[in-house]
């Protein structure tokens, strides 16, 4: 990437854990500025230059920091606009569809995908002023569901889906729009949303005596395919941050290919894939 000799800054979500944490450190060593949205600013960690770090609060469950947040955007970038966006915060909601709260159902999508349309909503004057970039990051279960993990792979879909208007509307004001979908990377995600999912199911022991053998099969299967390093994500950012000729939707990540390329099998099929590759096969047999 380019040092930044015009002082135009990339706004990044999700900055102070995972890929966001790494993005932040990535981008400001390139030599570029950034802003560091985090639920709790003083969590963002400050490298040490050449790109200079802001950090601003923004927490998505709460919709008022989204407003209050693109007016610290515009204080810190000032003239020169924003060159960027990465929309990355996001969170996994889990569990069986039968229990779900539908409290941690709207969480799911306020975080994923209403949160981050109305900070690009808030910030867009911006991103034009500077002819800048929005990254979308979605994931690759926008492609094919697991089971037990519908409503992260629905606000992805949502996400996708949402991208793709972004990028037919929004090309009008000089605006490029990305989507990188990631499979399985290395970072606090899954344990997050694996202990959310134990505490509302604390209060369903019929259920979790009922899953447990299915989510214990899964663990090991995921255990067994492995996850990536999250620095191919930041990588891949970082490539259509850069190119004028950047791949509008990228795929990245051990796996990734093969899981887009299974959700093109016939339904049946794909669905006997998925059970057996996840080791659900007995857990999640159909009734006769
Ligand atoms: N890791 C994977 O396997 C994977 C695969 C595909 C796609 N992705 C996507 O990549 C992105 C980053 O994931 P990650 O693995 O780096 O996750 P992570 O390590 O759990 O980090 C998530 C980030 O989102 C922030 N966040 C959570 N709730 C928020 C809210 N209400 N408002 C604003 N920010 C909030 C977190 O802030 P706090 O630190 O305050 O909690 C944290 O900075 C997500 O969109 C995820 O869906 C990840």
């Amino acid at each position: 990437m380019q040092a930044n000799s015009d002082g135009a800054w990339i706004l990044v979500t999700g900055a102070t854990a995972g890929i966001g944490k790494a993005l932040v450190a990535r981008v400001a060593t390139d030599g570029r500025n950034v802003i560091a949205a985090a639920r709790d600013p003083a969590r963002v960690r400050i490298p040490n230059g050449p790109g200079r770090v802001e950090a601003v609060r923004l927490d998505f469950e709460e919709p008022s920091t989204i407003e209050a947040a693109a007016g610290d955007v515009a204080r810190i970038a000032g003239a020169a606009g924003l060159a960027g966006l990465v929309n990355m915060a996001g969170i996994i909601v889990e569990g069986p569809l039968e229990a779900i709260p539908t409290q941690a159902l709207r969480r799911q999508f306020e975080v994923n995908v209403i949160g981050p349309v109305a900070l690009t909503q808030a910030v867009l004057p911006m991103l034009a002023k500077a002819r800048g970039a929005i990254v979308n990051i979605g994931a690759v279960s926008a492609h094919l569901t697991p089971p037990f993990y519908g409503p992260i792979a629905a606000s992805k879909a949502a996400l996708a889906s949402l991208n793709d208007a972004m990028r037919l509307e929004f090309a009008q004001f000089g605006i490029r729009v990305f989507l990188i979908e990631p499979g399985a990377m290395k970072t606090g995600i899954f344990a997050t949303a694996k202990a959310a999912r134990d505490v509302w199911l604390a209060d369903r022991p019929d259920l979790e005596r009922r899953y447990r053998p299915a989510f214990a099969a899964m663990e090991r299967a995921f255990e067994k395919s492995g996850a990536d390093d999250p620095e191919v994500v930041v990588t891949a950012v970082i490539a259509v941050l850069s190119g004028r000729r950047a791949r509008l939707r990228t795929v990245v990540g051990k796996g990734a290919g093969a899981f887009v390329l299974a959700s093109r099998l016939p339904i049946r099929l794909r669905d006997r894939l998925v059970k057996s590759a996840l080791g659900l096969s007995e857990a999640l047999r159909p009734a006769n």
